[in-house]
């Protein structure tokens, strides 16, 4: 089974449930996810210009179908919003992110999104909320699938756990997995900064409106930061050496002023979404398909993710088959 597309339709359900209260079968919730996996097709990189300023540096011009497939999203969600504004002044929306977001004032300015801001916003935290959390999961599980010994631990801590925010103090090992997995395969590879004053990096002068890429992927494997950076080692999480590396090392969310808003978010989604299909299911490498990483909107697998899905405790060890949505 390919569990990247998987992975997606998982993250896009977490996301549109977050959002709007909606479940991914939704109609506009399908409508919205069909037409990003469009656009995501025709771009190289995360870029979200499309809908967002971007650095200088990044050409401007869209491949053909980009437009097309951001103004489909732009007016899908369009409807989504005006249809929560019309609940929120019949008092009957829901309490969930897209409620919060069209509510919050402005602490300084008392301000509200308008609309169009809110189309912006809606769409950045489905792309930003989705497509990431769904690229760490499916290397989580390769990493595991080709790491039995890790998996079947895994599956012991998650055996009996009720899916809720409590368990998840309890996941030590699981949560040491998905950090591990997004030290060896981040999925946003690299940032963009533009410095505002002239700087140093390493002897090196730096002037103002310099483009600056940050790596979160060589970070995540430098040698002189880790012991033996290119192991899936989840255990290193626990001992004292990793507290330095993965202060200077482990990038994933980015740092500072505009660090991941969804980072707390992300790491309860997948620790509790890796737990609960890892007490179900276990994951076997198939032979010959070793996936191979390629920057893809987010660091995806140029093949996807090719695994054999087993379910735990069957009579049978048979395959197991689902279409994604099935
Ligand atoms: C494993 C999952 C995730 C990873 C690795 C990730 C990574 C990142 C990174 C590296 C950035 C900074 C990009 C840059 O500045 O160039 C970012 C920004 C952002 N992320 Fe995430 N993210 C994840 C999940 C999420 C989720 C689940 C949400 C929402 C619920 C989210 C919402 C956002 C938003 C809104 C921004 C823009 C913040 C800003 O510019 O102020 N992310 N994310």
């Amino acid at each position: 089974m390919e569990v990247e597309e998987v992975c997606s339709h998982a993250a896009a359900d977490v996301i549109f449930r977050t959002l709007f209260s909606v479940p991914i079968e939704d109609r506009d919730a399908s409508a919205v996810f069909r037409a990003f996996r469009a656009y995501q097709r025709t771009q190289p990189i995360l870029n979200l210009a499309a809908f967002l300023p971007l650095p200088r540096w990044v050409p401007r011009g869209f491949r053909r179908g980009t437009r097309a497939a951001a103004a489909e999203i732009r007016r899908l969600i369009t409807a989504m919003t005006a249809r929560r504004a019309a609940e929120i002044a019949a008092g009957t929306a829901p309490d969930d992110l897209a409620t919060k977001i069209m509510v919050t004032a402005d602490p300084v300015t008392g301000a509200r999104f308008g609309t169009e801001e809110m189309v912006d916003q809606v769409a950045i935290f489905f792309l930003a909320g989705h497509e990431t959390s769904a690229s760490a999961l499916g290397w989580a599980l390769w990493l595991l699938a080709a790491h039995p010994e890790v998996q079947e631990r895994v599956a012991a801590e998650a055996a009996g756990m009720v899916p809720e925010f409590g368990a998840l103090s309890r996941l030590r090992l699981t949560r040491d997995v998905f950090r591990e997995a997004l030290r060896l395969f981040p999925p946003v590879p690299m940032m963009v900064r533009e410095t505002v004053c002239p700087e140093e990096f390493r002897g090196r002068k730096v002037g103002p409106g310099a483009q600056v890429v940050l790596s979160s992927w060589h970070l995540g494997r430098h040698e002189r930061i880790w012991a033996a950076p290119d192991d899936f080692d989840p255990d290193r999480w626990g001992r004292e050496e990793t507290k330095a590396a993965a202060r200077d090392g482990w990038l994933p969310f980015s740092a500072g002023p505009r660090v991941c808003t969804g980072a707390g978010f992300a790491m309860a989604e997948g620790v509790l979404l890796l737990a609960m299909l890892c007490r179900v299911f276990r994951f076997e490498v198939v032979e010959g398909r070793v996936p191979v990483p390629v920057a893809h909107l987010t660091v995806r697998a140029r093949d996807g993710v090719w695994l054999r899905v087993v379910r735990r405790g069957a009579k049978s060890d048979g395959d197991f088959e689902a279409a994604p949505g099935g």
